[in-house]
Protein backbone atom coordinates (compact mmCIF):
# COMPACT_ATOMS: atom_id res chain seq x y z
CA UNK A 1 0.00 0.00 0.00
CA UNK A 2 1.31 3.57 -1.32
CA UNK A 3 1.89 5.78 2.15
CA UNK A 4 -0.51 8.61 0.42
CA UNK A 5 -3.37 6.92 1.55
CA UNK A 6 -2.48 7.19 4.61
CA UNK A 7 -4.08 9.79 6.67
CA UNK A 8 -1.60 12.25 8.14
CA UNK A 9 -2.69 14.59 10.55
CA UNK A 10 -6.21 15.65 8.88
CA UNK A 11 -7.65 18.84 10.24
CA UNK A 12 -10.59 20.76 9.38
CA UNK A 13 -9.18 22.59 6.72
CA UNK A 14 -7.82 19.52 4.69
CA UNK A 15 -11.78 17.99 4.74
CA UNK A 16 -12.61 21.54 3.59
CA UNK A 17 -10.27 21.50 1.13
CA UNK A 18 -11.18 18.09 -0.05
CA UNK A 19 -14.40 19.29 -0.31
CA UNK A 20 -14.00 22.50 -2.60
CA UNK A 21 -11.65 19.57 -4.76
CA UNK A 22 -14.79 17.46 -5.59
CA UNK A 23 -13.32 14.78 -3.61
CA UNK A 24 -14.42 12.56 -1.01
CA UNK A 25 -13.27 11.32 2.50
CA UNK A 26 -13.81 8.17 4.55
CA UNK A 27 -14.60 7.88 8.17
CA UNK A 28 -15.11 5.03 10.78
CA UNK A 29 -15.84 4.63 13.99
CA UNK A 30 -13.18 3.11 16.54
CA UNK A 31 -13.58 2.45 20.20
CA UNK A 32 -9.55 1.21 20.96
CA UNK A 33 -5.99 2.25 20.33
CA UNK A 34 -5.35 -1.01 17.47
CA UNK A 35 -8.45 -0.44 15.21
CA UNK A 36 -7.16 3.43 16.18
CA UNK A 37 -4.04 2.83 14.47
CA UNK A 38 -5.57 0.54 11.78
CA UNK A 39 -7.55 3.40 10.40
CA UNK A 40 -5.25 6.02 10.28
CA UNK A 41 -2.97 3.25 8.20
CA UNK A 42 -5.46 2.48 5.92
CA UNK A 43 -6.38 6.19 4.64
CA UNK A 44 -9.59 7.10 6.88
CA UNK A 45 -9.45 10.55 7.80
CA UNK A 46 -11.88 10.86 10.49
CA UNK A 47 -12.53 8.29 13.27
CA UNK A 48 -15.63 8.83 15.44
CA UNK A 49 -15.41 7.59 18.65
CA UNK A 50 -19.30 7.23 18.34
CA UNK A 51 -22.13 6.49 20.91
CA UNK A 52 -22.84 3.56 19.07
CA UNK A 53 -20.31 2.18 21.52
CA UNK A 54 -23.29 1.91 24.03
CA UNK A 55 -24.72 -0.73 21.13
CA UNK A 56 -21.73 -2.56 19.72
CA UNK A 57 -19.66 -3.31 22.48
CA UNK A 58 -21.85 -2.74 25.38
CA UNK A 59 -25.04 -4.29 24.20
CA UNK A 60 -27.49 -2.00 24.62
CA UNK A 61 -30.45 -1.76 22.17
CA UNK A 62 -29.94 2.08 22.33
CA UNK A 63 -27.20 4.70 22.27
CA UNK A 64 -29.25 6.15 25.74
CA UNK A 65 -27.51 4.59 28.13
CA UNK A 66 -23.50 5.61 27.16
CA UNK A 67 -22.27 8.46 29.14
CA UNK A 68 -19.53 10.98 29.13
CA UNK A 69 -17.22 8.48 30.97
CA UNK A 70 -17.92 5.87 28.42
CA UNK A 71 -16.95 8.27 25.67
CA UNK A 72 -13.77 9.54 27.26
CA UNK A 73 -12.34 6.78 28.31
CA UNK A 74 -12.72 5.23 24.50
CA UNK A 75 -11.24 8.75 23.37
CA UNK A 76 -7.80 8.52 25.18
CA UNK A 77 -7.41 4.91 23.86
CA UNK A 78 -7.89 5.97 20.56
CA UNK A 79 -6.15 8.89 21.22
CA UNK A 80 -2.79 6.60 21.66
CA UNK A 81 -3.45 4.94 18.55
CA UNK A 82 -3.97 7.69 16.41
CA UNK A 83 -1.44 7.81 13.23
CA UNK A 84 -2.83 11.61 11.93
CA UNK A 85 -6.83 11.07 11.33
CA UNK A 86 -9.21 13.85 12.92
CA UNK A 87 -10.58 12.80 15.91
CA UNK A 88 -14.49 13.11 16.67
CA UNK A 89 -15.90 12.48 19.86
CA UNK A 90 -19.65 12.14 20.67
CA UNK A 91 -21.81 14.50 22.98
CA UNK A 92 -23.99 11.32 24.67
CA UNK A 93 -27.40 11.52 25.12
CA UNK A 94 -28.44 14.57 27.46
CA UNK A 95 -24.80 15.46 28.31
CA UNK A 96 -25.48 19.06 26.51
CA UNK A 97 -28.59 20.29 28.17
CA UNK A 98 -27.18 23.64 29.45
CA UNK A 99 -24.78 25.92 29.00
CA UNK A 100 -22.76 24.80 31.68
CA UNK A 101 -22.94 21.20 31.30
CA UNK A 102 -22.31 21.80 27.43
CA UNK A 103 -19.18 23.50 27.80
CA UNK A 104 -17.95 21.40 30.74
CA UNK A 105 -18.53 18.21 29.36
CA UNK A 106 -16.99 19.52 25.33
CA UNK A 107 -14.10 20.54 27.37
CA UNK A 108 -13.83 17.22 28.94
CA UNK A 109 -13.78 15.64 25.40
CA UNK A 110 -11.00 17.56 23.88
CA UNK A 111 -8.86 17.30 26.46
CA UNK A 112 -9.21 13.37 26.59
CA UNK A 113 -7.89 13.62 22.46
CA UNK A 114 -10.85 15.32 20.37
CA UNK A 115 -10.55 17.51 17.43
CA UNK A 116 -14.17 17.89 17.34
CA UNK A 117 -17.56 16.92 18.94
CA UNK A 118 -20.71 15.71 17.89
CA UNK A 119 -23.89 16.66 19.02
CA UNK A 120 -27.06 15.39 17.42
CA UNK A 121 -30.02 17.42 16.30
CA UNK A 122 -31.49 20.36 14.34
CA UNK A 123 -32.44 23.42 14.86
CA UNK A 124 -32.65 23.40 18.66
CA UNK A 125 -29.23 22.62 18.77
CA UNK A 126 -28.14 25.94 16.84
CA UNK A 127 -27.59 28.05 20.10
CA UNK A 128 -25.46 25.33 21.43
CA UNK A 129 -23.63 25.18 18.47
CA UNK A 130 -22.89 29.00 18.50
CA UNK A 131 -21.54 28.54 21.85
CA UNK A 132 -19.18 25.62 21.26
CA UNK A 133 -18.31 27.49 18.49
CA UNK A 134 -17.19 31.27 19.70
CA UNK A 135 -15.43 29.06 22.50
CA UNK A 136 -13.14 27.47 19.73
CA UNK A 137 -14.78 24.20 20.01
CA UNK A 138 -15.85 22.77 16.81
CA UNK A 139 -18.75 20.98 16.11
CA UNK A 140 -20.47 18.36 13.60
CA UNK A 141 -24.43 18.68 13.59
CA UNK A 142 -25.85 14.67 13.53
CA UNK A 143 -28.84 15.46 11.38
CA UNK A 144 -32.18 13.22 9.79
CA UNK A 145 -32.02 10.03 12.01
CA UNK A 146 -30.80 10.93 15.51
CA UNK A 147 -30.41 7.59 17.45
CA UNK A 148 -30.97 9.81 20.34
CA UNK A 149 -34.28 10.57 20.05
CA UNK A 150 -35.60 7.13 18.81
CA UNK A 151 -38.13 7.31 21.46
CA UNK A 152 -39.32 10.02 20.30
CA UNK A 153 -38.70 9.12 16.15
CA UNK A 154 -40.53 5.74 17.34
CA UNK A 155 -37.91 3.65 16.12
CA UNK A 156 -34.57 3.69 13.56
CA UNK A 157 -36.50 5.17 10.28
CA UNK A 158 -35.47 7.12 7.09
CA UNK A 159 -35.98 10.97 7.63
CA UNK A 160 -36.94 13.32 5.60
CA UNK A 161 -38.80 11.25 2.67
CA UNK A 162 -41.94 13.90 2.41
CA UNK A 163 -40.97 17.40 0.89
CA UNK A 164 -41.60 19.30 3.78
CA UNK A 165 -39.38 17.39 6.12
CA UNK A 166 -36.88 17.26 3.33
CA UNK A 167 -37.27 20.97 3.52
CA UNK A 168 -36.75 21.85 7.11
CA UNK A 169 -33.79 19.58 6.99
CA UNK A 170 -32.21 21.78 4.50
CA UNK A 171 -33.05 25.15 6.00
CA UNK A 172 -32.04 23.28 10.02
CA UNK A 173 -28.78 23.12 7.87
CA UNK A 174 -28.12 26.32 6.74
CA UNK A 175 -29.35 26.96 10.26
CA UNK A 176 -26.30 25.46 11.85
CA UNK A 177 -23.65 26.23 9.16
CA UNK A 178 -24.32 29.80 10.19
CA UNK A 179 -24.42 29.08 13.87
CA UNK A 180 -20.45 28.02 13.37
CA UNK A 181 -20.98 23.78 13.09
CA UNK A 182 -17.63 23.08 10.41
CA UNK A 183 -19.59 19.55 9.63
CA UNK A 184 -23.26 18.15 9.04
CA UNK A 185 -23.63 14.64 9.36
CA UNK A 186 -26.82 13.12 7.67
CA UNK A 187 -28.06 9.30 8.31
CA UNK A 188 -30.33 7.57 6.88
CA UNK A 189 -31.99 10.12 4.29
CA UNK A 190 -32.83 9.19 0.37
CA UNK A 191 -30.65 10.10 -1.59
CA UNK A 192 -31.88 12.99 -3.27
CA UNK A 193 -32.10 14.87 -0.26
CA UNK A 194 -28.61 13.99 1.09
CA UNK A 195 -26.96 15.44 -2.85
CA UNK A 196 -29.42 18.37 -2.16
CA UNK A 197 -28.34 19.16 1.26
CA UNK A 198 -24.30 18.94 0.26
CA UNK A 199 -24.81 21.03 -2.70
CA UNK A 200 -26.44 24.05 -1.06
CA UNK A 201 -24.20 24.26 2.29
CA UNK A 202 -19.82 25.38 1.88
CA UNK A 203 -19.34 22.91 4.83
CA UNK A 204 -18.29 18.81 4.22
CA UNK A 205 -21.59 16.65 4.35
CA UNK A 206 -20.64 13.74 5.96
CA UNK A 207 -23.43 10.75 4.97
CA UNK A 208 -24.70 7.16 6.48
CA UNK A 209 -27.30 5.56 5.08
CA UNK A 210 -27.52 8.83 2.96
CA UNK A 211 -26.51 7.96 -0.78
CA UNK A 212 -22.86 8.85 -2.33
CA UNK A 213 -23.28 12.20 -3.09
CA UNK A 214 -22.07 13.55 0.57
CA UNK A 215 -18.79 15.09 0.61
CA UNK A 216 -17.73 12.23 2.88
CA UNK A 217 -18.77 9.02 4.08
CA UNK A 218 -19.36 7.04 8.05
CA UNK A 219 -19.87 3.74 9.00
CA UNK A 220 -20.00 1.50 12.21
CA UNK A 221 -16.84 -0.51 12.27
CA UNK A 222 -18.58 -3.77 13.28
CA UNK A 223 -21.03 -2.68 10.35
CA UNK A 224 -17.75 -3.11 8.01
CA UNK A 225 -16.68 -5.83 9.42
CA UNK A 226 -19.75 -7.56 9.34
CA UNK A 227 -19.65 -8.38 13.49
CA UNK A 228 -22.70 -6.63 13.94
CA UNK A 229 -25.99 -8.51 14.73
CA UNK A 230 -28.57 -6.49 12.38
CA UNK A 231 -27.34 -5.49 9.20
CA UNK A 232 -28.99 -2.45 7.79
CA UNK A 233 -29.88 -2.00 3.64
CA UNK A 234 -27.33 1.12 4.15
CA UNK A 235 -24.46 -1.04 5.50
CA UNK A 236 -22.05 -3.54 3.89
CA UNK A 237 -19.33 -5.44 4.95
CA UNK A 238 -15.82 -5.01 3.22
CA UNK A 239 -14.41 -8.20 5.34
CA UNK A 240 -15.90 -10.75 3.53
CA UNK A 241 -14.29 -9.80 0.25
CA UNK A 242 -10.73 -9.05 1.91
CA UNK A 243 -7.56 -10.72 0.52
CA UNK A 244 -5.71 -9.12 3.92
CA UNK A 245 -8.16 -9.28 6.73
CA UNK A 246 -9.17 -6.70 8.67
CA UNK A 247 -6.63 -4.07 7.45
CA UNK A 248 -7.52 -4.91 3.69
CA UNK A 249 -11.27 -4.77 5.03
CA UNK A 250 -10.55 -1.37 6.02
CA UNK A 251 -8.34 -0.46 3.23
CA UNK A 252 -11.59 -1.75 0.27
CA UNK A 253 -14.01 0.98 2.23
CA UNK A 254 -11.34 3.55 2.53
CA UNK A 255 -10.86 3.37 -1.10
CA UNK A 256 -14.50 2.27 -2.14
CA UNK A 257 -15.66 5.53 -0.45
CA UNK A 258 -13.37 7.93 -2.16
CA UNK A 259 -13.21 6.42 -5.64
CA UNK A 260 -17.28 6.94 -5.22
CA UNK A 261 -18.46 2.96 -5.99
CA UNK A 262 -19.57 3.18 -1.63
CA UNK A 263 -22.47 3.58 -1.71
CA UNK A 264 -23.67 1.96 -4.73
CA UNK A 265 -27.41 1.99 -5.47
CA UNK A 266 -28.70 -0.87 -3.55
CA UNK A 267 -27.35 1.03 -0.36
CA UNK A 268 -29.50 3.66 -0.95
CA UNK A 269 -33.04 5.18 0.42
CA UNK A 270 -34.84 7.07 -1.97
O1 LIG B 1 -22.40 6.82 17.21
C1 LIG B 1 -22.10 6.60 16.04
O2 LIG B 1 -21.37 5.68 15.71
C2 LIG B 1 -22.64 7.48 15.03
C3 LIG B 1 -22.56 7.02 13.61
C4 LIG B 1 -23.66 6.08 13.34
C5 LIG B 1 -22.56 8.13 12.65
O3 LIG B 1 -23.17 8.52 15.32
Amino acid sequence: MSTQSKARNVTLTTLQKIKENGEKFACLTAYDAGFSSILGDQGVEVILVGDSLGMVLQGHDSTLPVTMEDIIYHMQCVKRGNKGALLMADMPFMSYSSETQTLENAASLMRAGAHIIKLEGGAWIASTTKLLAERGIPVCAHMGLTPQSVNRIGGFHVQGRDTEQAQAIIEEAHLLQDAGANLLLLECVPRSLAKELTNSVDIPVIGIGAGPDTTGQIMVLHDVLGISPISPKFVKNFLIESTNGIPGAIHAYAQAVKNGSFPAEEHCFH
